[in-house]
């Protein structure tokens, strides 16, 4: 297809996927690992349980398979795609990127790949690098992937981080549609003031790894939980207001809310802000806990898989994470029901099996 490139095309969503690891950690587990209950971490968080990676399992093994569901479901082969963004703060390895090795493993041989980091907000921020390069037709066709195995860089002897997080994947493919269609705005914002609220201080160019800072798990997460939470509900509230606002809707046009997953509590906190419905607002913490960049596009592959997004409906995005960083998305959505292939081979609506 060939664009003007002062022109700008709309841009949608036009498949979703997801991967979450077989292995299920519940509360109970966590119990015979820290001092913490299941009724701490229900009451406190929402969650219930999270997955964790296969030790041979590294984040890119993850990416790979939901993006092959998504790419199914939007009836494309691996050979159709421009660019790869992968956001992540948890990538195989730090060189080459993490969307290297998976532009690699799907065989895309069309494709440029490169990894975003942000955080828990790393799958807006694709979202916004993905809509811009479609929309000035730099690529017909982005794959953006969230995926994380944070549970390597979760140290398992803290009870105030280890019970949040789990691992898995979710992708989704960015395509043109008529203008005023599909992504209808998007709203990114940060503030490094807020740095060290959320970080893993050990490892980089600052601080490089050594045995004793190895030995004080200077490589996993260590965080500020309180002073998180509060910045976390300011920042989603924000945020989706102006997303909400350049797209010119109100609260309470929006079908359904998919908020980034991180305490049961923010999403309410959130939820009250705008007088949300509970029944709009796409709750899966209890089985995944805080899956990152990861979150939103697995709730939105579940929620587009079970029927709950449909043709014509408003979805809104929000997140907030590490940096600190923290966006908003609006989505009218413009795909019919995923496209899945049948034992016969054929492809088939899947809401009509
Ligand atoms: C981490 C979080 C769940 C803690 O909940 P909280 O209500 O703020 O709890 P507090 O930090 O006030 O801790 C209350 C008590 O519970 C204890 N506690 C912490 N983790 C615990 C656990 N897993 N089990 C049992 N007790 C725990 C604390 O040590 C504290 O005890 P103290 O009063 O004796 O000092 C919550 O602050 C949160 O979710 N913050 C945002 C985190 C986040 O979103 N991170 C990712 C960003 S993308």
């Amino acid at each position: 297809m060939t664009v003007r490139p002062d022109s700008i095309r709309g841009v949608t969503i036009t498949g979703t996927g997801m991967y979450v690891p077989e292995r299920v950690l519940t509360n109970r587990d966590l119990e015979r690992i820290v001092d913490t209950s299941d009724e701490w971490i229900r009451e406190r968080t929402g969650i219930e349980e999270r997955r964790i990676a296969a030790p041979e399992q590294a984040s890119s093994d993850l990416a790979v398979i939901a993006a092959e569901r998504a790419l199914e479901s939007a009836g494309l082969t691996a050979a159709d795609i421009d660019q790869i963004i992968v956001a992540t703060t948890t990538p195989d390895r730090i060189l080459p990127s993490c969307a290297c090795t998976i532009q690699q493993k799907l065989g895309a041989k069309n494709a440029a790949a490169y990894d975003v980091f942000a955080a828990c907000t790393g799958f807006i921020y694709g979202l916004g690098l993905g809509r811009g390069l479609v929309a000035t037709g730099t690529a017909d066709t982005v794959l953006l992937i969230g995926v994380e195995t944070l549970s390597r860089i979760t140290n398992y002897k803290d009870r105030n981080t280890c019970v949040l997080f789990g691992d898995g994947a979710g992708a989704v493919v960015l395509q043109p549609c008529p203008p005023g269609e599909g992504l209808l705005s998007i709203h990114m914002k940060s503030d490094g003031d807020l740095g060290e609220v959320l970080e893993v201080p050990a490892g980089g160019s600052r601080t490089a790894m050594t045995p004793d800072l190895l030995a004080a798990a200077g490589h996993t997460i260590h965080m500020k939980g309180k002073e998180l939470f509060k910045i976390a509900v300011r920042a989603m509230d924000e945020s989706l207001r102006q997303a909400l606002e350049q797209a010119e809707l109100r609260p309470e046009d929006l079908d359904l809310l998919i908020p980034h997953q991180a305490n049961l509590r923010i999403i309410e906190a959130v939820r009250e802000r705008l007088a949300l419905p509970l029944e709009k607002t796409l709750i899966n913490i209890q089985r995944y806990g805080n899956t990152s960049s990861a979150s939103i596009p697995i709730s939105l592959d579940e929620a587009v898989r079970s029927g709950r997004v449909k043709k014509g409906d408003r979805v809104g995005f929000v997140a907030f994470g590490g940096g600190v960083t923290w966006g908003a998305s609006i989505i009218r959505w413009t795909a019919e029901a995923p496209l899945v292939a049948t034992a016969a081979g054929t492809a088939r609506r899947e809401a009509e099996a």
